[in-house]
């Protein structure tokens, strides 16, 4: 089926975690029950969501969005099931309810973890019975509408902390998709970054997209992409827009354009304390992490970040850290920084 997006919205990858999920996606989107979107930030749960919609028998239907994030707790109580006029101050007029507008199609609630628990309870009951009142009124509304949710949260755990309602996690968690990070799906790295410097080339009115030099492909390859598809697309438009010659592959990358030697660095707290830098990936990666990797890691960022705030000298470097002369000088030998 063609899906009737703007091109930027079109689902890119072959690997396989990602046809994997594809597949999901084409199993869910046919039946009419809530489904949860997880992944963590920039991995297309937003497009994922505009896909189950646009798959199932709904697809003629609107396709209503809701960051519920973006709206403060009673707004957004307001937002979804409406208000009558004179409920509170500022809701001078009636307003239909996202609910109500979303009849008979797709409601898609984004960043739903960061509902409120009372909104919860509300958001519950429209998942049991389909029904919900206006804020200010004894009216029971009835709609038709398939809740899809996206976080980028662990809702289980959420939950176990008293902050996400069981009950409602167990009604939304009919069908769970959970989108693979970008680290995981090493294959499709280079056929997104393709896809995204083809569209840079085009708006650039190119003649044709020169593709990657082999170290820049290496390169996008070995990161880690902690952003995902998001900071791959961002590292791609940027290589493209920089590039001077349309013919030459693409051979600059620039993971992070605020890297420069003169780059304002936290204040250190205490006189003989170097700033921390942190030396491990995130909590949230699950992939297995080498200590020996981190700890020689840590060790460079610390002689790096004491010789810098030492203007380079190495006897003050020594003393700041505590180390005699020859310590800090063995230390810098080991990792090359003699
Ligand atoms: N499979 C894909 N193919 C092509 N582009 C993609 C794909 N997945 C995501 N993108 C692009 O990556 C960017 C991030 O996607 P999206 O906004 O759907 O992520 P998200 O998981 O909702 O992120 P967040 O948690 O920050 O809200 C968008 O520009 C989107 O178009
Ligand atoms: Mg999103």
């Amino acid at each position: 089926m063609r899906l009737n997006l703007p091109q930027d919205q079109t689902l890119i990858g072959e690997s396989p975690a990602f046809l994997e999920i594809i597949d999901q996606c084409s199993r869910a989107a046919k039946h009419d029950r809530p489904v949860l979107v997880i992944g963590e930030r920039g991995t297309g749960k937003e497009l994922i969501a505009a896909r189950l919609h646009f798959l199932s028998p709904r697809w003629e239907k609107s396709f209503i969005q809701v960051n519920c994030a973006a709206l403060p707790e009673n707004l957004l109580e307001s937002e979804l099931f409406g208000h009558e006029a004179g409920s509170f101050t500022g809701a001078s007029v009636r307003r239909i309810g996202r609910f109500e507008e979303a009849h008979g199609g797709t409601l898609f609630l984004d960043e739903i973890a960061t509902t409120s628990l009372s909104a919860q309870e509300k958001l519950l009951r429209v998942t049991e019975y389909g029904s919900f009142q206006r804020i200010g009124s004894n009216k029971t509304i009835h709609a038709d509408v398939r809740i899809i949710g996206a976080t980028n949260i662990d809702l289980p755990s959420a939950a176990e902390r008293g902050e996400f309602r069981h009950d409602l996690l167990d009604r939304l968690a009919l069908d769970v998709i959970t989108l693979p990070p970008l680290r995981y799906r090493r294959d499709d790295i280079l056929l997104l970054a393709y896809q995204f410097g083809q569209r840079v080339a085009q708006e650039r009115k190119w003649q044709s997209f020169p593709g990657f030099s082999g170290d820049m492909a290496h390169s996008l390859m070995q990161h880690d992409w902690p952003g995902n598809i998001r900071e791959l697309k961002n590292v791609i438009e940027r290589a493209v827009y920089h590039a001077e010659d349309e013919h030459e592959p693409i051979s600059v990358l620039e993971i992070d354009p605020f890297d420069s030697p003169f780059r304002p660095r936290p204040k250190i707290q205490k006189t003989g304390e170097a700033p921390v830098p942190s030396p491990a990936p995130s909590q949230q990666d699950s992939k297995p992490l080498d200590y020996s990797q981190a700890v020689a890691t840590l060790e460079q960022a610390l002689l790096k970040n004491a010789l810098e705030s030492n203007k380079y000298n190495q006897r003050d470097t020594a003393r700041f850290l505590n180390l005699t002369y020859h310590q800090l000088r063995h230390q810098l030998k080991k990792h090359g920084l003699l």
